[in-house]
């Protein structure tokens, strides 16, 4: 059987760090509502120069060097964003040329936060199909350029970066699914239902701009735990495990109570959820290969340990993936 084996990752963020006392002095809000509602302390914006592409572009180089893989080898390139450098091409060809990777399946997919883990799960069936051998799998955004700085109920919420995932097709036996290296189980979903809950205001074919995110924050932070907790139990159960086998769970870091709400759902003691919303934000689709690349860089996540990626973003779409390091 062909397997879906994980060889590297990477992130970026931009160089403008901007902490919740900087957000005060321009908006109606205070450090002590946005640590007491949401765990956030501070973000990072993109500046002049810097865009979706050349975050995403710098979180593949290290995702490739990690992987030790010369980026020419890459023959799939997926990128999650809602906040592309250009309306088209997409922005996944940017990163191609970038890695010299030419002539091989680049595209964009556009599930906002759950961007990286529909990215991931299609990657899994190509490469699973043989229509790929070695993919680059990214999430990467530009959230600061998006935002109502009027409105304190979505501005403060957001940050910048991006994060990366070079996976490689591999032909084994496998015997215990659970044992082995690799992409485990994928479950996605989406609902357009819930459209009036988190959106963007403009659109190419509608207002011809770019909009700006509008929440409903407490109708979202309700359906994100049940959705969540629900997606969880689905791929665990299609692994045959439950939450207690898990070594991590990485979750989109959208806010850190709803971060305890899930775990709490589901009995995971809070010590196995990474957690990096404090110091990023909500990155949108680079939330989860972000935190998942932070893990790993600074020696929680290792290779044998058995991970849990999970999201939920507008649409709303969300999903949750397993994989063995
Ligand atoms: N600073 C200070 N006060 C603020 C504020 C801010 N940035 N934003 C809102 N407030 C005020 C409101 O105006 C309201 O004041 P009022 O009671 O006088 O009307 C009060 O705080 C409570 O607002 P509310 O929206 O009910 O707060 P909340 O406890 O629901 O927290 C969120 C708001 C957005 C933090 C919370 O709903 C949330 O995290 N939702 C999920 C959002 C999310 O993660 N979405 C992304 C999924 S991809």
């Amino acid at each position: 059987m062909i397997r879906t084996v994980m060889r590297g990752t990477g992130s970026a963020l931009p160089k403008r760090l901007v902490t919740n006392e900087d957000l005060a002095r321009t908006v109606d809000t205070s450090d002590e509502w946005i640590v007491e509602r949401t765990g956030i302390r501070q973000r990072y914006f993109a500046g002049e120069g810097e865009t979706t592409a050349t975050l995403a572009i710098e979180a593949a180089h290290k995702a490739l060097a990690a992987a030790g893989i010369d980026g020419k080898t890459i023959d799939l390139i997926i990128l999650g964003t809602a906040t592309p450098d250009q309306t088209f091409p997409a922005t996944a060809t940017a990163v191609q040329h970038a890695i010299g990777a030419n002539g091989c399946i680049a595209f964009d997919v556009a599930a906002v936060c759950s961007g990286f883990l529909y990215g991931l799960g299609i990657a899994d069936s190509m490469l699973r199909t043989g229509m790929a051998k070695r993919a680059l799998v990214l999430g990467a955004e530009t959230f600061s350029r998006l935002l109502d700085w009027e409105d304190r109920t979505t501005c403060v919420l957001f940050g910048d970066g991006a994060g990366a995932m070079v996976l490689e097709a591999v032909e084994c036996d496998v015997t215990d699914p659970v044992a082995a290296p690799g992409i485990i189980a994928t479950r996605l979903h989406a609902d357009g239902a819930h459209n009036p809950l988190l959106f963007c205001s403009g659109g190419v074919s509608t207002t011809g701009t770019a909009g700006h995110v509008q929440m409903m924050g407490r109708e979202v932070f309700r359906h994100a735990v049940v959705n969540l907790a629900e997606v969880l139990e689905e791929v665990l159960g299609v692994a045959g495990i439950t939450a207690e086998d898990l070594d991590w769970v990485v979750p989109h870091q959208a806010n850190q109570r709803i971060l305890d709400a899930t775990a709490k759902k589901l009995g995971l003691p809070p010590e196995k959820v990474v957690v990096t919303v404090a110091s990023h934000a909500n990155t949108s689709a680079a939330s989860v290969p972000l935190a998942f690349d932070t893990a790993v860089r600074d020696g929680r996540i290792k290779p044998g340990d058995l991970v849990m990626l999970e999201a939920l973003g507008a649409g709303f779409t969300w999903g949750a993936c397993l994989i063995r390091v």
